[in-house]
Parts: structure tokens; C-alpha cells; sequence
């Protein structure tokens, strides 16, 4: 697939025909994943498989909006190493980039995806509270590991209507404001 043709065909997709990825698939695509840029270089992520059907169900319960991973083939969950990434705690500065940089990796690894005919949907995780903390709960994810995306995939078997056109010069803005 030609990359400019896929990142405005990829949708996120919600419905999974009953099939398994390969393994070799998911690294594949999880390689793709760490090419993606990061602050420093510091490529802080680490991703989490989950092809245990039960456990899929059950992160309905830690985030409300994932109902239909009880039917997907795996889902992947981007994690921020906090202790690996860019950060400042000092001179009354505190932030980190592994928020940014595991997004950053979900784009990748669900652009991979679709150039390989798999389906994706990208579900929040970080910045809500509870549902890194249910996260960690439910995965025995350690205290420096924070979970960015919950990326459920499989073979779609739904086609998500293209939208007719996102794109909007109104939101770009030229030298200033
Ligand atoms: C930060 C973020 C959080 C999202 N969380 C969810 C979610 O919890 N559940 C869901 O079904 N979709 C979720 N989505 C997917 C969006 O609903 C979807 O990307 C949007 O409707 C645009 O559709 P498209 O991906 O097909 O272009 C999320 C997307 C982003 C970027």
C-alpha cells in the first residue's frame, strides 16, 4: 500500500472477523511501531499483547469504551517506560514525553496494520487516572509504566465509510495566527 494512500483510508475499525494474526504479522508490525520519532531518541515504549479472550473482555471494565475488544483478535497495549523517558522533575518543572512518543508508536503500528489489511481502533488509556490505574491492575503493569493506547485489532469485518473530506485549509494557518 503507498503510504500517502493509506494514512487517508485507515479508520478506526470495531468489528473482527473470528481469525488470529499471525505472529510474525504482530511483529512486523510492532517493529513499524519502533521506527516512530521520539524526544531524545529515547524510544520509551513497550508493548503489551493480549490475545486472551477473557482478558479482552475485561478491559470494558477498566475502559468503558472498549466493549467490542471481547471480539478482536488481540489488542496491543502502548505502554510509556516513565523511568526510560524524556522527563524534567527539577527547577519546579515536571513533565515527560511518553505520552507523546507512545503515540506516536500507536499511529505507526496502526498504519502497519492497515497496510497489511488489519483493522484497528485506537482506545485511550493515559491521561485518565483510573483507567491507568485498572490498567495496571488488571495486567500487573509495574508503578513506571504507564499505559498510553489500548490498540484493539483483527481481520475487519466491517468497512468504515471514507469520510467524503476532512480536509479544512480553514485550520491552517500561515506564518502567524
Ligand atoms: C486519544 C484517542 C482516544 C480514543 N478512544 C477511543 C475509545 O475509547 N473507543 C473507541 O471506540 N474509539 C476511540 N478512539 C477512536 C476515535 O473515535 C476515532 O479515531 C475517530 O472517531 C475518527 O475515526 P477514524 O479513526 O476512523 O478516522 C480514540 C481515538 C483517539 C485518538
Amino acid at each position: 500500500m503507498e503510504l500517502y494512500q493509506g494514512l487517508l483510508t485507515r479508520r478506526s475499525v470495531r468489528k473482527y472477523q473470528d481469525r488470529k494474526i499471525p505472529r510474525q504479522e504482530l511483529e512486523e508490525i510492532i517493529k513499524a511501531a519502533q521506527y516512530a520519532p521520539s524526544a531524545h531518541n529515547k524510544q520509551p515504549w513497550e508493548f503489551l499483547v493480549i490475545e486472551d479472550r477473557q482478558t479482552l473482555s475485561s478491559l470494558r471494565s477498566v475502559q468503558r469504551w472498549t466493549s467490542f475488544a471481547k471480539d478482536a483478535s488481540c489488542a496491543i497495549i502502548v505502554c510509556g517506560n516513565t523511568e526510560q523517558t524524556f522527563r524534567r522533575d527539577k527547577d519546579g518543572e515536571k513533565w515527560d514525553y511518553a505520552d507523546i512518543d507512545c503515540s506516536l508508536a500507536a499511529q505507526n503500528l496502526m498504519l502497519a496494520a492497515h497496510s497489511k489489511g488489519i483493522g484497528s481502533c485506537f482506545c485511550g488509556a493515559s491521561p485518565m487516572p483510573l483507567v491507568v490505574d485498572g490498567l495496571r491492575k488488571l495486567l500487573d503493569l509495574p508503578q513506571h509504566i504507564r499505559p498510553v493506547a489500548i490498540i484493539i485489532m483483527g481481520y475487519p469485518d466491517e468497512q468504515p465509510s471514507q469520510p467524503a473530506d476532512r480536509y479544512n485549509p480553514a485550520k491552517i494557518h500561515w506564518e502567524k495566527w
